[in-house]
């Protein structure tokens, strides 16, 4: 692999304690072409702007696939990532989906290993700080006609995180637009299902909720996922999630939590949940949390939701699960506790 450095790192000009989630990026990135039915000149060099052709399919047709993933420093400066091998799995099911050529798993490894290392310093020891890694594969081959490309580019960009969200966070749950549906790309992580999330969401934020809980696009009657997150719903001391579908995205952090919860002997049941449960649950006062669970934002408690223009308050609890979770969660990716499940990867 080609490495070129930066001749001098931007570290110095950020500020890390007051960092807008995904504006600030390391300073080099992961580049490679899919070309000629190869993926060929894999090379790292300073982050910069790429020179993309107007008629690069992505811009016309959205071919293009993403994974979120993060790294985490420990007390003795050693880096961790969180289950990469199943980011890898997802991305080749994305590109799959989208008629775009998988990349082998030695590369999508070896890239992040050597890339990660050479940031190792934009990684902040202590909880809450971590570097998001976005690797992302996008049709770069320039024409307008409709049909898959035969070309793309694989890339990987890093940016130093905090919290995803600032303040509490209110949701809506939607009965009118839809996320995805059946035989779709929701299980996917297409770029083109968040650019159809924007519209409604942008809307449900004029409501003063910060995100959308998708609902089944049939019959807006069971519960999906909330396009930037998973969610797990608390009722008595039962946990209740959806099934993963062909319209809900495999997150990586809500299986993690149902191992952990598993392993806890903390009741889970994975099960279609309709929005009337939750409804019936929260005015007998049985509905105790909902939290959100993907990379970004880990595990995020929710205050309260809205639906049909009624505002449902979550009420606050000592013992809440979610900070069980986020902490169980957390000892593991910044190698506090002992990982019994394999999750940590050293880089
Ligand atoms: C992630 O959690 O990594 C995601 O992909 C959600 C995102 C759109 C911020």
């Amino acid at each position: 692999m080609k490495i070129k450095k930066v001749i001098k790192s931007n570290i110095s000009n950020v500020d890390f304690k007051n960092l807008n989630f995904g504006s600030v990026f390391s300073d080099h990135m992961f580049s490679c072409s899919y070309k000629n039915g190869e993926w060929t000149n894999a090379e790292i060099k300073p982050y910069q702007p790429i020179r993309i052709s107007p008629s690069a399919r992505v811009f016309h047709y959205g071919q293009a696939c993403f994974e979120g993933m993060k790294a985490f420093k420990d007390k003795k400066n050693k880096i961790w990532l969180f289950r990469p091998k199943d980011n890898y799995k997802r991305i080749v099911k994305s590109s799959e989906r989208l008629a775009m050529p998988c990349i082998s798993e030695k590369l999508f490894i070896d890239a992040l290993k050597i890339l990660i290392n050479l940031d190792k310093d934009w990684v902040k020891p202590g909880l809450g700080n971590s570097l998001y890694i976005r690797p992302f594969i996008f049709a770069d081959e320039p024409s307008i006609n409709a049909t898959e490309a035969d070309e793309y580019k694989f890339m990987i960009i890093c940016a130093p995180a905090k919290s995803y969200y600032s303040g509490d966070v209110k949701v809506k749950f939607e009965n009118s637009f839809s996320r995805a549906a059946k035989g779709g790309v929701g299980y996917a992580k297409a770029a083109g299902n968040y650019a159809a999330q924007f519209y409604p969401t942008k809307l449900s934020r004029e409501q003063g909720f910060q995100q959308i809980i998708w609902t089944d696009s049939n019959n807006h009657e069971y519960i999906e996922e909330a396009g930037t997150m998973n969610l797990f719903f608390r009722i008595g001391n039962k946990l209740l999630t959806a099934p993963t579908s062909d319209s809900i995205l495999d997150g990586i952090t809500r299986k993690s939590l149902i191992e952990i919860a598993n392993k806890e002997e903390i009741d889970v049941e994975v099960r279609p949940i309709k929005v009337d449960e939750i409804i019936n649950a929260s005015k007998k006062g049985e509905l105790k949390e909902i939290f959100g669970s993907g990379t970004a934002v880990v595990v995020l408690p929710i205050v309260g939701f809205g639906y049909k223009n009624k505002i449902y308050d979550l009420p606050k609890t000592d013992d809440s699960f979610a900070s069980y979770f986020k902490k169980k969660l957390n000892d593991i990716q910044y190698n506090i506790s002992n990982d019994c499940y394999g999750w940590r990867f050293e880089v």
